[in-house]
């Protein structure tokens, strides 16, 4: 192509892809329509030389920041709704399973292994709140599925995980729990709070050029897994927190809204959130993504 103009350059680009060297089908689908999605977006605004160069800064600067505590380009797909978009697309909900939602970037893998029933609270703060969550996790048709394992971990009630809280005890509000022979977990934890994702720098630009603001509604992560199931990464929402409606990530669902109520007079917890989940088939899963 020697005569480049604004009609014709999205065609050449298209044009050039595995002229020079072998692609995947796929890897001519998500090239063509990117740079077809890329030019419209750059058509449509009139993108000028100027935001051309503050866009490749920004991301310059996102790069620099991107380290094993904080992966930039995760919060700022999840402030666009991107990460939520692409959960719902890769588990998509068939039958009656539960919903998953974002996995963030604060999960920790290999949470300490702890029995039925035990709290994962290893600090305590003075305005804490302890809840003792527990319920079933089930197959579709209703069956209990025994040996599940569930992750789980939280903010604390000063808004911070403990691996960005130096003052926090490693792996405070996190465990792993396993299903009882009916199916059933149970563990203590804290009243989750809301919290701001990281603000400050890239993530927190973005934030001010949408006119958004940071905050998340208070949740517990859960990664449920047993063989021949789908795993199952999700979060469950407290019904009375604040920024259910809008929260900063789009990561809300209305089935992982969950009730957290007073505890009966004796309990050992001040609250109590029952919450049931249902995991689908591996082979659903196929069939779905297929
Ligand atoms: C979280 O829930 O931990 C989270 C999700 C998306 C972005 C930042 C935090
Ligand atoms: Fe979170």
């Amino acid at each position: 192509m020697r005569n480049v103009t604004i009609d014709n350059v999205t065609d050449a680009v298209i044009g050039s892809l595995g002229k020079f060297g072998d692609i995947t089908e796929r890897q001519r689908e998500i090239m063509t329509a990117l740079v077809t999605h890329l030019h419209g977006f750059v058509k449509e605004v009139g993108l000028t030389h100027a935001e051309f160069l503050a866009a490749c800064d920004y991301l310059a600067r996102a790069g620099q920041l991107t380290n094993e505590k904080r992966q930039e380009f995760i919060l700022l797909g999840d402030i666009l709704g991107v990460e939520v978009l692409v959960d719902m697309i890769s588990n998509p909900v068939t039958s009656n399973e539960s919903e998953s939602t974002v996995l963030g970037p604060f999960y920790r893998e290999n949470p300490p292994v702890l029995p039925k029933g035990a709290s994962t609270v290893q600090k305590a703060f003075d305005d804490q709140q302890t809840v003792y969550v527990e319920g079933y996790v089930r197959d579709v048709d209703g069956k209990p599925i025994v040996g599940a394992t569930l992750d789980i971990w939280e903010d604390a009630p000063n808004g911070l995980y403990e691996n960005h809280d130096p003052d926090q005890p490693d792996f405070n509000l996190r465990g792993r729990f396993e299903t009882d022979e009916n199916g059933h977990y149970a563990l203590i934890a804290l009243r989750p709070v809301p919290y701001p994702i990281p603000e400050d720098e890239t993530a927190g630009e973005l934030l001010h050029f949408m006119g958004h603001h940071p905050n998340r509604p208070g949740h517990l992560h859960f990664i449920l897994q047993k063989a021949g199931y789908r795993p199952l990464i999700t979060q469950v929402y407290d019904a009375d927190s604040e920024w259910l409606d809008n929260d900063t990530v789009f990561a809300v669902k209305e089935s992982l809204i969950g009730k957290f109520e007073k505890a009966p007079p004796g309990a050992d917890t001040d609250l109590v959130l029952r919450f049931d989940f249902v995991l689908g088939t591996a082979t659903e899963a196929r069939l779905a993504a297929a």
